[in-house]
Parts: C-alpha cells; sequence; structure tokens
C-alpha cells in the first residue's frame, strides 16, 4: 500500500493510548510492522510545549513508516500541531476520529467528530495546509454505521490521503464483532487507500478482512498486545526475537526517555499480555506487579 508516496509493507500497529509507546513500535517494526502509530497526542498539548506529550513523540530508527496519532477538533490548535517542528519526523500524521471515551467526547474531539462531518472536514482541511501527508482514522459511524462510506468520501475530499476504519461503532465501544461491511461499502466509495481495523488476531482474520472488504491493508491493535510477533504471522515469516528479547529491547528504549521507575509500571501492563494463557503465567504476572526494577522485569521476561 502507498500513502502519499509513502510505502507500507505489512499490517500497521493500531494506535493504543497507554500501549504503543516507542519501545513497543520498535519491538512491532522489527517483528514485521509495516507501519506503527503513536498513541493519540492533543494537539492543544503539543502547543502548550507540554514535555510528557513530546516524550509520547519519542521514537527509534527501527520504525519503518513512523506515524503521529493527534486528536483535537479545533483546526487551528490541529494545523499549528502538524505544523510543529517535531512532526518533521514522521512519516505521516494521522488524526483520531475514532476515540470512544466521555471525556474526548463531551468535548467534541475523537469519535464526536463523526457527528459533524462538516467541522471534522475543516480539521482535515487545516491538517493539509501543514503541508504534511495527513490520514484519518476513524469508526463506522457513531451510533449507527449508516453513513461510514460517505464520511469516509468527505475526509478524502478534505484532503487525507487515507482513512483507517475500525468496524465498530462509538456505541459499540469494544464491545461485539467488529463489522466489516461498512468497511467494505467505504472501500467501494473512494480511491484513497483505506485500512480495515478491528478484531484482526493473526493471519487468517487479516487475509479475511483483507479479502471481504477489498481494503489496501490491515491494522492491528490488541492482537499485538502481549503478541508483537502476529506481524511477522501475517507477513508470513518468522519471529526475529523472543518473548524475553522483546521485552529487554521494549525496556531499554523506554529507559532512554524515562526513570526506571515508571518504565518498570508501564512494563507491568505488557507483561500482563504476555503472560496471558501462559502455563505460570498467573504466578508470574503476580511477580512482575511486585517487581520494583527493570532487572527483576527481565529475570521474569525469561521466564515467558
Ligand atoms: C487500550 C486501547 C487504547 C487505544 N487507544 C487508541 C488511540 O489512542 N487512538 C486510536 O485511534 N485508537 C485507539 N484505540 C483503538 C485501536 O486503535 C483499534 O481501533 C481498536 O482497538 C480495534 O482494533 P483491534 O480489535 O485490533 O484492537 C485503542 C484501543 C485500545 C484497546
Amino acid at each position: 500500500m502507498i500513502i502519499g508516496g509513502v510505502e507500507i509493507k505489512g499490517a500497521a500497529l493500531a494506535p493504543m493510548a497507554g500501549y504503543t509507546d516507542a519501545g513497543f513500535r520498535a519491538v512491532c517494526s522489527l517483528c514485521g510492522a509495516g507501519a506503527v502509530y503513536t498513541e493519540m497526542i492533543s494537539a492543544k498539548g503539543l502547543i502548550y510545549d507540554s514535555e510528557k506529550t513530546k516524550d509520547l513523540l519519542f521514537f527509534t530508527p527501527y520504525e519503518k513508516v513512523s506515524c503521529a496519532q493527534i486528536f483535537g477538533n479545533d483546526p487551528y490548535f490541529i494545523q499549528a500541531a502538524c505544523e510543529h517542528k517535531i512532526m518533521d519526523k514522521f512519516a505521516l500524521i494521522d488524526i483520531n476520529m475514532g476515540c470512544p471515551v466521555p471525556k474526548i467526547v463531551k468535548n467534541g474531539e475523537g469519535s464526536a467528530l463523526m457527528n459533524d462531518p462538516l467541522l471534522a472536514q475543516q480539521v482535515v482541511k487545516a491538517a493539509v495546509k501543514s503541508g504534511r501527508r495527513i490520514t484519518v482514522k476513524c469508526r463506522t459511524g457513531f451510533s449507527s454505521s449508516e453513513h461510514c462510506a460517505d464520511f469516509v468520501k468527505m475526509m478524502q475530499d478534505a484532503g487525507a490521503l487515507a482513512v483507517t476504519v475500525h468496524g465498530r461503532t462509538r456505541e459499540q465501544f469494544y464491545s461485539g464483532k467488529a463489522d466489516l461491511q461498512p468497511i467494505k461499502k467505504a472501500v467501494e466509495n473512494v480511491s484513497i487507500p483505506v485500512i480495515a481495523n478491528g478484531d484482526i488476531k493473526d493471519k487468517k482474520s487479516a487475509e479475511e478482512a483483507l479479502a471481504y472488504t477489498g481494503a489496501a491493508g490491515v491494522a492491528v491493535g490488541r492482537g499485538a498486545l502481549g503478541n508483537p510477533f502476529v506481524f511477522a504471522q501475517i507477513a508470513g515469516g518468522t519471529p526475529p526475537m523472543t518473548v524475553s528479547e522483546a521485552i529487554k529491547m521494549h525496556m531499554d528504549i523506554l529507559l532512554e526517555i524515562y526513570p526506571e521507575r515508571k518504565v518498570v509500571n508501564d512494563m507491568k501492563k505488557h507483561i500482563a499480555f504476555y503472560t496471558k494463557g501462559k502455563k505460570g503465567g498467573k504466578e508470574l504476572k503476580l511477580k512482575a506487579f511486585c517487581a520494583q526494577s527493570v532487572n527483576e522485569i527481565k529475570e521474569i521476561a525469561k521466564s515467558l
């Protein structure tokens, strides 16, 4: 798939707040992710120079195609965020129009933009004025998927170079099965690449989503948690590292940005996924939750 001249080979790692940090993105990239997304970053937060926001935009050369995801509904701040120097290093800037969290929706941001497609277009047009490559990630709709194809077309008309569609409405949050039909209709309605997303967790589900929707690519979210190797599987290759090596690399990268205490705490969430369903996993997870140092986590990771 080619987005604005940028070639993406392999499934993308979908943006996930609290999870798609620079360490995890590096691991997924080495495992075969063709593009990786930061977690969503507030456009206003970036303009007001928040250090925390900038830490979220740290990345390593392991990433093949690095994408920054921003959120906001004010065209002025969106354009300013896209023009920010820190964005020079990103291949694509994605605008979040899918976040279902009440705090975000109440502000008219994230998935709320699907209820105001004209404002969503203004947001994209403002972003495009920055001269960067702009993409959008949305859901199939806010309360119904009826207008998904029209919405994606409106994003194309506003200048988005690609749209990732999560096959659920905002009201569904993460419940039920992802609905690929509205994604298929969106694909038929536009000429830009559409990326299908939702419940893709292995080669079979990736191939089925691609075949059914005709999408240009797929993005994997939760299926990559505790299993960054899913990208190697989808690409038909072998994982280039073990779980223990993945966890070590992940932490080593985070240590370049954060103090050890934060790295250990952040890793606990990932360890919970790595231990899921494994023999002795519960005990290892408990051990990890009591860990105080990176070395303790590395020791635990050796048993995974
Ligand atoms: C913990 C978590 C955090 C997420 N954060 C974001 C985010 O920051 N931006 C975004 O566009 N989507 C976010 N999502 C949605 C995912 O990118 C994806 O669309 C959704 O999980 C469906 O795909 P999946 O079934 O492969 O997980 C998040 C999902 C989860 C589970």
